[in-house]
């Protein structure tokens, strides 16, 4: 028998994107799957139900009853977890480092749940890592954003009213995000500095054009991840950013430690060293914020220095962020899927790192030892 494959509106407040879109149905249906899917799904992103050919349209009691795989963008809510066939698989963005009773709900359906976050950042793996591609959509809305809130334009132009200077954009947190920002605020004109803690962002910064900023702090941690800073160094590359914060006209701030609370890198005292005008978009506000001051979701302005955090900023891209998430997944599921049926390898690195819970336990050793203190 073939296995069923089901993807469900999203349910969480603000998101419009959607785990399946039309392109993805036929290199599905090769694998030999039957596709379900919540009527109404894609229309927030921009697809109709009527775009999705070849899938079945159900409600969604029907959807959880018959689904063997289940398809999400965000965690599923504790109700939705507790719909999840017993046994059934489950990928989606599963915040691994948060939603303990979430957790709890998939061991108890002993659901083998695959997190998104979790696939490792190997060359192989490139194309399942939604981390990225849903951070390249970030950090280009982000500098579109900057743009748009900052009463100075950034190129430069010369009219017969004058000529008008570039801005001046500095990008903190040179990883995914911050590098499509750097080369949006680019391809838009700005002058454009970055910062990052790891050193081999410096070469990937200068060949996109934007000048490195050093503060004479590194700190590569493991897997290829930043480590937090000790308060020395805190210190040291705060002096040094202040400096530059200070003549910028555009701040995107997207710094990040995997599950930790963002690193505070601009304090009150910096942002209200910033000219009247300025912006900073803190991309980090949905994990505490780069910026002492932003708040996540929120426009504030402080002594004229616009502060915002966006929400998923991903989701205002929808339609194409759907569309790269949808295809890390199908590349995900056709590393599990052969002819229809099941085929769970362990020896598989992307198999094995990507699980969160399998047969009711945790697989991911950080959760383990967060839930259990380390009992396997
Ligand atoms: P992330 O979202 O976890 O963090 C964003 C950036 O913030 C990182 O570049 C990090 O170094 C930086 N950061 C952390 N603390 C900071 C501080 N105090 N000051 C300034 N910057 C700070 O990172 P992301 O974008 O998910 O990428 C992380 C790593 O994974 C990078 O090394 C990236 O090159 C690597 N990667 C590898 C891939 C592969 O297939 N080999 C694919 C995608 C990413």
């Amino acid at each position: 028998m073939h296995l069923t494959l089901a993807v469900p509106k999203e349910s969480a407040p603000g998101e419009r994107r959607v785990a399946l879109v039309p392109s993805v149905i036929k290199p599905l249906a090769k694998l030999g799957v039957n596709i379900l899917l919540e009527k109404g799904a894609g229309q927030s992103s921009g697809f109709d139900d009527t775009d999705y050919q070849g899938v079945e349209l159900v409600a969604p009691d029907i959807l959880y009853e018959q689904a063997d795989i289940l398809l999400k963008v965000q965690p599923p809510s504790l109700g939705e977890a507790g719909k999840i066939k017993e046994g059934g698989i489950l990928l989606g963005f599963l915040t691994p480092h948060t939603g303990d009773s979430r957790i709890k709900k998939l061991l108890a359906r002993k659901v083998s749940a695959f997190a998104m976050e979790l696939v490792p950042r190997i060359t192989r793996a490139q194309s399942i890592d939604a981390l990225s591609s849903q951070a390249s959509i970030a950090g280009y809305k982000a500098a579109l954003l900057a743009a748009s809130l900052c009463p100075r334009l950034f190129p430069m132009l010369t009219t017969a009213a004058g000529t008008i200077r570039p801005a001046k954009a500095l990008i903190i947190g040179a990883g995914v995000a911050g590098l499509q920002a750097i080369a949006t605020t680019k391809r838009l004109g700005a002058i454009t500095e970055a910062y990052d803690v790891r050193s081999a962002t410096k070469e990937q910064v200068e060949s996109l054009g934007g000048k490195f900023v050093d503060t004479g702090v590194q700190a590569e941690g493991a897997g290829g991840y930043a480590r937090e800073l000790t308060p020395a160094e805190k210190q040291q590359q705060q002096e040094v950013l202040a400096e530059h914060i200070a003549l910028a006209d555009a701040v995107i701030s997207t710094a990040a430690i995997p599950g930790r609370a963002a690193p505070k890198i601009i304090d009150r005292a910096t942002v209200e060293r910033m000219k009247r005008g300025s912006v900073i978009i803190d991309l980090a506000a949905e994990s505490g914020g780069n910026c002492e001051l932003t708040q996540a979701g929120k426009q504030t302005d402080h002594h004229g220095v616009v502060i915002y955090g966006p929400k998923n900023i991903t989701s205002t891209a929808a339609s194409h962020a759907s569309e790269m998430y949808a295809r890390n997944l199908y590349n995900l599921l056709v590393l599990m899927v052969k002819d229809g049926e099941l085929q769970l390898n362990w020896d598989d690195q992307v198999i094995a790192d990507s699980c969160l819970t399998h047969a009711g336990e945790i697989r991911h050793a950080p959760t383990r030892e967060r839930m259990e203190g380390g009992k396997k």
